[in-house]
């Protein structure tokens, strides 16, 4: 697999995140200089991962176009605005065909649901692909189209022959799409094979959920990344938790093939073999990064195996073909819920090897040293009274303690390789959870546009900004009286593009968004939730329409870090033939805690995607707007540098006329979790994001 340029998400097309250029090491990193900075021109946020075809880089930029730039000057050469009518745009990077002449060369992604493609020369559309140049990616999930308002996933997906292999992306609702993993003819947009990861009747699998639960369950998508072994014409899929998140009492099984690795043949879609890390997922807890393809010593032999991280902590290894795992996984007791209707499997699998890279309890001897008084006593009694029984404790209607929560442990882009010496990397975020179940209003389709928007607050704000809307000040603002700071435009703005952590909701159309307005305009005219069920009328509730709702639960502290003891983002070095930890060591810092001397905590708000390189780097870029090198064989810091706007996406390592580039996409706003801290850059500062590449100055001669 090519790794010394980088044409695919990922680098290549398994996904390494890793480049075999050498030119900048160890020795002479220290010595890099900026090369050049191209502007988004936009004060958009983009997490993207640069592409590299020859000498020509592809971004996103120009309010979402696709831009064309001379990889070695960052001069721009043309530009394609997309025009998306949702804001659904794949920006984490672009998938790249080319045919066997060359004389076809095309750029694929999806825009509003759909596929598209560009001439890569020019960035014309592709008229004749699908129907008018796009194929609707809602069509042929079994479902009416119509009701699918989020398939597409921010990940472009793998190129194999003339194939493109998606995953997709789906609500955090019930009744979110199926998962399904769909291959595209690359010429024609004509489906070339579904496997359903909530299989249909007759299909292995289908046993382990409700009759026809396909046809109304959703989830078991795979969003984050996916390897691709091109020599064995294998795909690699992590799949993510079924839908709903916490409740599960209308999917009852195991429900394969959710929080599932999947080598599927990437030709036909025929599955080869799986393994399921958590059996009926009520935790949330996706297999979120891409599978790592490396090639390991074990027991005196050599074998290519695939490694997958989990936001649960592990690092799960098997051996490609067969999935025979690399050390003994055991199942193990784990604790039974009380919740109606709801059953948890008696048992979790948990690898013997390797160590955890998460920590995996959080107790109040773990809170942290960061949080002041008054706050420490209040965490501690609400975790003292909290259910907290270790790894899969089930959620329920009292507070329950998630550890790694639901947005922790590993996450999309934070794993990365060195292929050759079966050397596995990947970032850690240390947060925990507080869920706690509740019966809430259903989102309802008619009524006064506040009871609309009340439901649609309810599936989808409350998960946040709580049903009371009172937030969690400061991380998360309170919308009781958010018209005394903003008004509706602002508002639909923020819905509409995200803001901070706040993720877009880029699929509630303008009626939705009215209707929101409306409703926190005038919560009073909305009726009460259901009252949560008591013993006395918990039998009457039927659990498979029950619909149970629990908010994501962050544990952040007043002033915006993490309630837990740092460190919060580490980052951990595995040596996969042994199966041993080689060194961790926390990854970044809160600049105003370094300004105090505490320089040890970690980033407390990662989305970290580091690539790994034959010169014995690791290149990071982060939220806290540093640029970093890393010594690969300690983690030691080699060089750093700021730039104007946080880091969230992959930076991408190429080399044009001989000369090594690391680029960095850097548009993303800075950390936004410290309004409290003083003099720490307000996340309402407009972003000036720029693609910023490094390099060896020229006048070393040669390098
Ligand atoms: C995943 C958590 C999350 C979800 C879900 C969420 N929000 Fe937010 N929201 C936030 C955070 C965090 C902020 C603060 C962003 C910042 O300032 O950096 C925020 C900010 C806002 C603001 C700006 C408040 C102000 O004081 O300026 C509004 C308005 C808002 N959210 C409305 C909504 C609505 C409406 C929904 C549902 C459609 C929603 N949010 C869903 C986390 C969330």
């Amino acid at each position: 697999m090519p790794h010394s340029t980088w044409r695919e998400y990922g680098g290549a097309a398994d996904g390494a995140q890793y480049s075999s250029l050498r030119q900048i090491d160890r020795n002479n990193v220290s010595k890099l200089q900026h090369a050049w900075s191209f502007s988004t021109g936009d004060e958009r946020g983009y997490s993207f991962n640069p592409l590299v075809i020859g000498k020509t880089m592809y971004v996103l930029a120009h309010n979402n176009s696709v831009v064309a730039l001379d990889a070695a000057t960052g001069k721009e050469l043309w530009s394609r605005p997309l025009r998306a009518k949702s804001l659904l745009i794949t920006n984490r990077g672009l998938n790249y065909w080319e045919s066997k002449d060359r004389r076809d060369r095309r750029l694929i992604l999806s825009v509003d649901n759909a596929l598209r493609e560009l001439n890569a020369e020019n960035g014309q559309p592709i008229e004749d692909f699908g129907t008018n140049g796009s194929v609707d990616l809602r069509d042929g999930l079994g479902r009416d189209p119509k009701s699918l308002t989020l398939v597409q996933s921010y990940n472009p997906g793998r190129i194999f022959g003339d194939l493109l292999i998606l995953g997709s992306a789906t609500n955090e609702e019930y009744a979110s799409g199926p998962g399904d993993i769909r291959a595209y003819n690359v010429l024609t947009g004509k489906l070339a094979w579904s496997f359903h990861t909530i299989p249909h009747p007759g299909e292995a699998g289908y046993e382990t959920w409700p009759k026809d639960a396909w046809k109304t369950v959703g989830g078991a998508n795979a969003w984050s990344g996916m390897a691709l072994d091109e020599k064995r014409g294998i795909v690699f899929v992590p799949t993510a938790s079924p839908k709903y998140n916490f409740y599960g009492a209308d999917r009852k099984g195991s429900n394969l093939y959710g929080d599932s690795l999947l080598a599927l043949n990437a030709r036909t879609g025929k599955l080869i073999w799986y393994y399921q890390m958590v059996h009926h997922d009520i935790w949330d807890y996706d297999n979120a990064t891409t599978p790592m393809l490396l090639t390991v010593r074990h027991n005196g032999r050599k074998v290519d195996v695939v490694a997958q991280a989990s936001k649960v902590g592990f690092v799960w290894v098997f051996e490609r073909e067969t999935g025979k795992p690399l050390w003994p996984i055991e199942e193990r007791p784990v604790p039974k819920s009380d919740m109606p209707g709801e059953e948890t499997s008696p048992t979790q699998p948990f690898p013997t090897k390797p160590a955890p890279f998460a920590r995996q309890a959080f107790t109040v001897k773990n809170l942290s040293p960061y949080l002041e008084p008054e706050e420490r006593e209040a965490i501690t009694k609400q975790m003292l009274a909290a259910r907290n029984g270790g790894l899969f404790t089930p959620p329920s209607t009292v507070d329950t303690v998630e550890m790694p929560g639901n947005n922790g442990g590993a996450n999309f882009g934070g794993a990365a390789i060195d292929p050759d010496h079966g050397y596995f990397y990947v970032v850690s975020k240390d947060l925990p959870s507080m869920l706690k179940l509740t019966l809430a209003a259903e989102p309802s389709k008619s009524g006064p546009p506040e009871v609309r928007g009340r439901g649609l607050f309810e599936a989808n704000c409350s998960l946040c900004h709580g049903s009371d809307r009172k937030g969690r000040p400061p991380a998360i603002p309170s919308l009781v009286d958010v018209f005394d700071r903003t008004g509706d435009e602002d508002i639909a703005k923020v819905i509409h593009y995200g803001k901070g952590s706040m993720p877009a909701f880029a699929k509630l159309g303008d009626a939705e968004v009215r209707s929101l307005l409306a409703y926190l305009r005038h919560p009073e005219r909305a009726p009460e939730s259901i009252a949560a069920p008591t013993t006395t009328n918990a039998a009457a509730i039927d659990p498979v329409t029950a619909h149970y709702r629990s908010g994501f639960g962050f544990m952040f502290a007043q002033s915006g870090l993490p309630v837990i003891a740092p460190p919060w983002t580490t980052f951990t070095a595995y040596d996969l033939n042994t199966g041993d930890i080689r060194w961790q060591v926390p990854l970044g810092e809160v600049p105003e805690l370094a300004a105090q001397g505490h320089k040890d905590t970690g980033s407390h708000f990662p989305k970290t995607n580091p690539v790994v390189t034959a010169g014995g780097l690791i290149f990071a870029g982060s939220r806290d707007r540093k640029v970093r090198a890393l010594d690969s064989s300690t983690g030691k810091m080699l060089w750093e540098a700021e730039l104007d706007a946080a880091i969230e996406g992959m930076p991408a390592i190429y080399e044009v006329n001989g000369r090594e580039y690391v680029v960095f996409c850097a548009a993303a706003r800075s950390t936004t979790h410290t309004h409290a801290i003083p003099g720490h850059p307000a996340s309402q500062d407009p972003i000036h994001g720029a693609y910023v590449a490094f390099a060896l100055p020229e006048t070393s001669g040669k390098r």
